[in-house]
């Protein structure tokens, strides 16, 4: 199977391509593509020495040429990045000075990467083969995915975050990650661990009452929250529940994507050595741990029709019957070769609703905004979002997305 990777020249690559080598014997033929050539170069050639570490007979090549990228390719991972760091230290920025969450995904921020980033991954998608499946990374993932899946595309979208709870739980559990299912619910870094089954019982009680403050520092909330809810929110439901704390620390210190500059250069630098030939430890610093496993398990399963349980963003399609059946939500599925089906589950709690009913109404409304742009739109969309709400930060939020993207919205 050829695979295109999009985005290819990420410092992430060499983590997926590891994946591939040691897991993927369906994966014959792997293309990069990535419009930045010298770095493509970099992350190209180190990627074929990991490939030849782990002696897999996997083909690989790199491109700047889209068509060519994508010709034949029967699976296009795509995890790209608009603007590159400098974009997403705007996004983790502009939304402090009215008194907001900076985040890449999450808030204003994360709706400022969702208007840079739709139109270009709609018309990669556009020129792939109409029978390939669409594996998206690329955040904000939810918005992403659902832009694409009402552009007619068959796509996928993928999280680390369901993966990475079920290797903890399993670690704590003292058994095999695969034989731990979870209860996976919500909308993209909007999610809550409801269960753990193992050999179907829930083992998730047994976890909270041994290592709940452990869990609770893991994704840095108070312990008291995990108590209340019974259940284990991802650390991206810290902006929603520690909102003004967490903007009082990031009004203290550098941006995420600053770090995340600093480590990238030192991956380069390490890429560029011809003796590396192993996954260097630093990547491990970077917030892609198991992506390879999960990107993977879930291309395996769409092709190989094995029926695999993986979380993934679907369309909602009466799951959650608060949302419309359009809507894309990340659970818990069964995945074959006509896609990924929610796993039945029981109803959600109130308080789990209620927010994913929030923020899912901002999503629909910024994959209009994305696709069809205009200030209203925008204004509309940020309104609409949970975390922002007030007409006077909405209007201000709006006008500073606006001159802080200018270069990269072209209706503009
Ligand atoms: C987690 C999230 C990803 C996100 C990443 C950021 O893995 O699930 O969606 O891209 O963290 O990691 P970084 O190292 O870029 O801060
Ligand atoms: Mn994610």
């Amino acid at each position: 199977m050829k695979i295109a990777v999009v985005g290819g020249g990420s410092t992430y690559t060499p983590e997926l391509i590891d994946g591939f080598a040691r897991l993927a014997p369906f994966a014959s033929e792997i293309v990069l593509l990535d419009p930045a050539a010298e770095r493509l170069a970099v992350v190209g050639a180190f990627a074929q020495r990991l490939l030849r570490t782990h002696g897999s007979a996997a083909t690989l090549r790199w491109t700047s040429d889209v068509d060519d990228a994508l010709a034949g390719a029967a699976t296009v991972v795509i995890q790209l990045r608009v603007g590159g760091q400098a974009a997403r230290i705007s996004d983790e920025t502009f939304p402090l000075g009215c008194g907001c969450v900076g985040q890449e995904t999450t808030g204003a921020g994360g709706f400022a990467k969702a208007l840079r980033t739709v139109p270009v991954v709609l018309d990669i998608a556009r020129r792939a083969d109409p029978g390939a499946w669409i594996v998206n990374f690329t955040n904000p993932v939810g918005i992403v995915t659902r832009a694409l899946l009402d552009h007619g595309h068959r796509a996928a979208g993928l999280c680390n975050v369901a993966i990475g709870f079920q290797r903890r739980f399993a670690a704590q559990l003292g058994v095999d990650p695969q034989a731990v299912t979870l209860d996976h619910v919500g909308l993209n870094h909007l999610t809550w661990e409801r269960a753990a089954y193992v050999d179907g019982v829930d083992r998730l009680p047994e976890l909270l009452a041994a290592h709940r403050d452990e869990i609770a520092a893991e994704v840095q909330l108070p312990p008291a929250v995990l108590t209340s809810l019974g259940n284990v929110p991802s650390y991206y439901l810290r902006y929603f529940y520690c909102h003004d704390e967490v903007v009082r620390e990031e009004l203290g210190q550098p941006t995420r994507g600053e770090r995340v500059a600093e480590i990238e250069r030192q991956l380069l630098t390490m890429y560029r050595d011809p003796a590396l030939t192993t996954k260097p430890e630093l990547l491990g610093q970077r917030g892609g741990a198991f992506y390879s496993e999960a990107a993977v398990g879930l291309i395996a399963s769409l092709h190989q029709d094995d029926g695999g349980v993986h979380a993934v963003n679907v369309r909602n399609e009466g799951t959650f019957p608060f949302l419309a059946d359009d809507a894309v939500i990340e659970v818990t599925c069964r995945v074959g070769a006509d896609g990924a089906r929610p796993v039945p589950a029981p109803p959600l709690r109130p308080e789990l609703a209620g927010l994913i009913a929030g923020v899912s109404a901002y999503e629909e409304l910024a994959v209009d905004a994305a696709v069809h742009g205009g200030r209203d739109r925008v204004y509309r969309a940020l309104l609409a979002h949970p975390l922002v709400g007030q007409h006077d930060t909405a209007s201000r939020l709006t006008d500073e997305l606006l001159a802080a993207n200018r270069d990269h919205l072209a209706w503009l």
